[in-house]
């Protein structure tokens, strides 16, 4: 289900299994537990975050980003219980002059289909948000999990390219 404010303003995302919602600075502690997480953080291109300081950092980045294009990376629940489970959404990606697709998850939450299910909810408001008709998404090569993910909800390989210092996969949505 989709909810948009009264200003078409995109303030909450759910799926079958999970709430995804703007961030915001209170929930620090709980995102540090997967942000610091070497595990969890293994194909991010700067590696895990050391300290919680650098958490709230990104995640006021993340609320800049919001306010600035009206969507970000999202603190994603467990629908049942309300618990933070990882994080999900576009953030603008200068080098590739689009938006790039990210999403990462608790280990204890992983090959349960739920990267696939919130990453498609994403996927699906192309069709109603412009600016991410053109959206786009990269890993590792080694990073199985995470092709899976873009293959099933219908990214397609586009290039090998080097991006942020990693060796990367590019995916591009097909044109419509
Ligand atoms: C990548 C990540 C988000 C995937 O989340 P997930 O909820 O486990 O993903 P899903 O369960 O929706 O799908 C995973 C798919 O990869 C497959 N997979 C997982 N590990 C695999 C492995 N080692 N070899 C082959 N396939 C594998 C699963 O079988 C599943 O495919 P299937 O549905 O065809 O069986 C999760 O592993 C994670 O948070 N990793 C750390 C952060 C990260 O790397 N994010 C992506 C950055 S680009």
């Amino acid at each position: 289900m989709i909810k948009l404010g009264i200003a078409m303003q995109l303030t909450e995302l759910q799926t079958a299994r999970t709430i995804m919602r703007p961030f915001s600075e209170a929930d620090a502690i709980e995102a540090f537990s997967w942000f610091g997480d070497p595990a969890v953080m293994k194909f991010t291109p700067h590696g895990p975050d050391t300290t919680l300081e650098s958490t709230i950092e990104r995640i006021k980045h993340y609320l800049e980003h919001q306010s600035k294009h009206g969507y970000a990376k999202w603190i994603i629940r467990e629908r049942n219980s309300m618990k933070p489970i990882g994080d999900a959404g576009p953030m603008y990606f200068p080098e590739c002059e689009s938006f790039e697709l990210g999403y990462r998850l608790l280990p204890g939450y992983w090959n349960k289909g739920l990267a696939t299910e919130v990453a498609l909810a994403w996927v699906q408001l192309r069709f109603q948000i412009p600016g991410l008709m053109n959206l786009m998404a990269f890993t590792h090569p080694e990073n199985v999990a995470s092709i899976r993910v873009l293959e099933k909800v219908g990214f397609n390989f586009s290039h090998r390219d080097h991006l942020m210092g990693m060796d990367s996969m590019v995916f591009k949505m097909p044109n419509l």
